[in-house]
């Protein structure tokens, strides 16, 4: 092989840093085991893309990756959109293929399975994963429901209203009923808060009937899912993969895409500023990452760029998968500094555009032909520029990666059967139904019709005895007044006054610091 391109290679690859191993390098059909393309453990922080058609081998650099991580004691979290991903808590079985390409790139290849914990939105095919409708925030929420621009700024107020009411949402029946009050008894309280009309919060209240009628209700309320469930190292030292089990919910991508970027958002909050680490507290890789930024609303991308920008510094590396870089806006992509680039097609004049667009988006090179390389690498193999560890990009090389050690596929139903009852999934496994503002809006309206009665009563008194009494719209007040002064809604109201400190993504969570 090209002697200069090794010499380039051995000095962007050092061997002294912890790093993970992706493979070979190849060039011109030779595939040369010295030295290996590793992306330096300090450097994960910097984030990355795993791009490329469809079938070229993104998902199981995605796994092989992750087993890596784990295997050094860095705890990770990956979303399994089409159920293939799983298999990483089995050990891989030998096969003549997985043989060759331990053998070309000088790998050793140990069949290995890695401490998983699988989690789901339906709680069907992993532990239930939870977020109270508060914590999502107005935002996210937007998103999951596939609002306008009109339409989210009025859920925003519906939110403002909540807290300024101490209205707690927890569940999304908690959203149906203050969107129900708000466009019946409580119509007049639009006024006080410009642009709610009563016709928009018919459009959500209906909306919201159409997400629960979808099952959505079971992925709001309380508990909540507590982040730090995805940060576990264990007594062997190895770092968990937590698995989003995504087969159950793939046609609701705005829903799962939202939750991930919840789960984001969350991360940052929680997690104290850490700086640079030799080794990131948890990589992310989000599969399908396209799903997070189709259709979503400017503000939303604001969002998502602030949040890659900033969680670095909490130590979370992030890697999105998708089939195109084209696919991330490109102020989020500029940050992505690590890069795996599998083969493109160029089969028609839009595969040529999008093929130019990403050579262009790869490092300089003296040893290859980038567009050609793009076309004809093989399944497995990628054009790889990893950060070196000044945090500048290598040299595009070549790469023929290394085989996952786990198993290349799902697990079988009774595979997962006892990863739904574990100490976690256990934890997570019932829903409870705290007093919040459905319960709140139910006894205010129970008392409306108290007072109703009484005032019925009262008429029904003056017309027989001509005496005089309160009015109706006094008493009416009277036992809203009651019901603010309640024990319960004291709490609720002490619990939002000291949260309002609204983070940088507050905005985005709706985060109220606890
Ligand atoms: N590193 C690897 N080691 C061994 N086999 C691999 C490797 N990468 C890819 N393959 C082979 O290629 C097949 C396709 O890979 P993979 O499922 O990762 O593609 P993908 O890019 O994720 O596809 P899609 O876009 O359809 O999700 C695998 O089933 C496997 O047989
Ligand atoms: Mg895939």
């Amino acid at each position: 092989m090209n002697d200069a391109l090794l010499a380039a290679a051995t000095s962007a690859f050092p061997t002294d840093l912890p790093a993970i191993t992706l493979g070979a390098v190849t060039h011109a059909g030779a595939i040369d085991p010295q030295p290996l393309v590793r992306l330096p453990l300090a450097m994960m922080t910097r984030h990355g893309l795993i791009a490329g058609a469809t079938g070229t081998g993104k998902t199981k650099t995605l796994q092989l990756m992750a087993e890596q991580l784990s295997a050094q004691g860095v705890p990770v979290f990956l979303a399994d959109v089409k159920g293939d991903v799983g298999g990483i808590a089995m050990a891989g079985t030998a096969h003549p293929r997985i043989d060759e390409r331990a053998k070309a790139t000088g790998y050793t290849w140990q069949p290995t399975a890695f401490p998983v914990e699988l989690l789901s939105l339906t709680g069907r095919t992993g532990g239930q994963l939870r977020a109270t409708v508060s914590d999502f925030g107005p935002l996210l929420m937007a998103k999951v429901l596939g609002l306008n621009e009109t339409q989210s700024s009025v859920l925003a107020l519906v939110f403002k209203y909540c807290d300024d009411k101490g209205l707690l949402l927890l569940d999304l029946s908690d959203l149906r009923e203050v969107l129900q009050y708000l466009s019946e008894d409580g119509a007049a309280e639009l006024k006080d808060y410009g642009g709610m009309s009563k016709a928009t919060v018919g459009v959500l209240l209906r909306n919201i009937i159409g997400l629960e009628s979808q099952g959505a209700d079971t992925f709001f309320g309380e508990p909540a899912f507590d982040l730090n469930d995805l940060l576990s190292v264990e007594r062997d030292g190895r770092g968990l993969v937590s698995v989003l089990s995504l087969s159950d919910v793939q046609d609701k991508p705005a829903l799962f895409s939202t939750f991930m970027l919840w789960m984001l958002a969350e991360l940052y909050a929680m997690l104290p500023e850490v700086g640079d680490l030799a080794k990131p507290k948890l990589v992310f890789f989000f599969d399908e990452a396209h799903l997070l930024f189709d259709e979503a609303s400017k503000s939303m991308r604001d969002e998502i760029e602030k949040v890659v920008r900033l969680v670095r510094s909490k130590g979370v590396g992030i890697f999105f998968i998708t089939q195109h870089p084209r696919d991330i806006p490109e102020t989020v992509l500029g940050q992505l500094g690590n890069r795996v680039q599998h083969a493109l097609r160029a089969f028609t004049p839009d595969d040529e555009k999008q093929l130019r667009s990403t050579a262009r988006t790869i490092p300089k090179t003296d040893f290859y032909d980038i567009e050609a390389i793009l076309t004809s690498l093989g399944t497995g193999e990628a054009l790889v520029s990893t950060l070196t560890a000044k945090g500048t990009p290598t040299q595009p090389f070549a790469c023929h990666l290394v085989p996952p050690s786990s198993r290349m596929g799902p697990l079988t139903p009774d595979e997962i059967a006892p990863r739904l009852t574990t100490p976690q999934a256990r934890k997570y496994a019932t829903a409870v139904d705290r007093d919040s503002a459905r319960e709140m809006l139910e006894r205010k309206h129970a008392a409306a019709e108290q007072a109703a009665a009484a005032e019925a009563a009262v008429a029904a008194n003056v017309k027989a005895k001509a005496a005089p009494t309160a009015t109706g719209a006094r008493e009416e007040e009277s036992a809203l007044g009651s019901f603010l002064r309640s024990p319960v809604a004291r709490t609720i109201a002490v619990t939002i006054a000291g949260t309002l400190t609204r983070t940088l993504l507050g905005a985005l969570t709706g985060k109220r610091r606890r």
